[in-house]
């Protein structure tokens, strides 16, 4: 059993799962998240100079989103090689409304009421304990201050994990599905959602579902990213082992193409993004 099996964590929920993959991130997921945060960004209408937080942030797709319309911005995660990958991009684009630190979202070591607006996309689904992020989220609201949070829709609906779904079924039709729910489908939908935000105190709680592209230009190389830089998936490709994955990746290729029927495949999962006020 490795170590990370041992802590009862899977890869997506220590640090360096995520630090080893900050650079092709960009490339396998960003174009996917860009989408809910750039929905996170609409609802909730930062005003220039406000402060705001971002958890989980990961390269940074919303703490960038935010700083553009005029927020002053906290970028935060527990993943150093995230931080470090997002530095470069405010470095490289001489950016200086945002900082970094390297912090974990279930303990912010931030002043209770200290911003205007927190957000986390698709980040505290991540977290052991969900309902501390959510509670930190609005500890570090000042009252009436604004929150989005941001998890996956219906599960049937999420293609890119039904596609691996039926891939392995046709490729190694003996190998059978970790039962488990996955560590990022513990908060799920929209009343799960709702729920979270109503139980840390939010009122005004609001849960719009958007549904999220992903052109695939090449399959083959979409699997090669996917294969090395999804820790959710991780644990799912060490069990099937290196000729499976392999296989179960021509499948996948062969699916969506055929289904695109002569068009660029698409993958599209739905997303929730729910708001709330401190
Ligand atoms: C799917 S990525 C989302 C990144 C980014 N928010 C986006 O939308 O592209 C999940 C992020 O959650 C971070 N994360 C997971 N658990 C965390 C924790 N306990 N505290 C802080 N960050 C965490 C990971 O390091 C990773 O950057």
């Amino acid at each position: 059993m490795s170590e990370v099996e041992q802590s009862g964590l899977t890869p997506d929920q220590i640090p360096d799962g995520w630090s080893r993959i900050a650079e092709v991130y960009e490339n396998s997921f960003e174009s996917m998240t860009s989408q809910l945060a750039a929905s996170a960004l609409e609802h909730l209408q930062i005003q220039a100079g406000e402060r705001v937080l971002d958890v989980a942030t990961g390269p940074g797709v919303f703490a960038l989103g935010a700083a553009e319309r005029g927020g002053k911005v906290l970028a935060t995660d527990f993943a150093s090689g995230m931080i470090e990958r997002l530095q470069k991009r405010i470095d490289d684009n001489r950016i200086d409304s945002i900082e970094t630190r390297v912090m974990d979202g279930q303990s912010l070591s931030l002043d209770d009421a200290s911003f205007d607006v927190s957000a986390s996309i698709v980040g505290v689904i991540f977290f052991p304990d969900i309902a501390k992020g959510v509670a930190e989220l609005k500890r570090v609201l000042r009252p009436g201050g604004r929150c989005a949070i941001v998890c996956w829709g219906a599960m049937e609906k999420f293609q890119m994990f039904q596609y691996l779904r039926r891939s392995i079924e046709k490729a190694v039709p003996d190998f059978e599905m970790p039962s488990t729910t996955p560590v990022w489908a513990r908060l799920l939908g929209d009343e799960a959602l709702a729920t979270a935000l109503q139980s840390a105190g939010f009122k005004n709680v609001q849960v719009n579902t958007i549904i999220a592209q992903h052109q695939v230009a090449s399959p083959e190389a979409y699997w090669n990213n996917f294969t090395s830089s999804a820790p959710p998936l991780e644990s799912l490709f060490n069990m099937l082992g290196e000729a499976n994955t392999e296989r179960v990746g021509q499948v996948f290729a062969e699916l969506i193409t055929q289904d695109a029927g002569g068009s660029t495949p698409s993958l599209s999962a739905e997303a929730c993004v729910g708001t709330g006020v401190a």
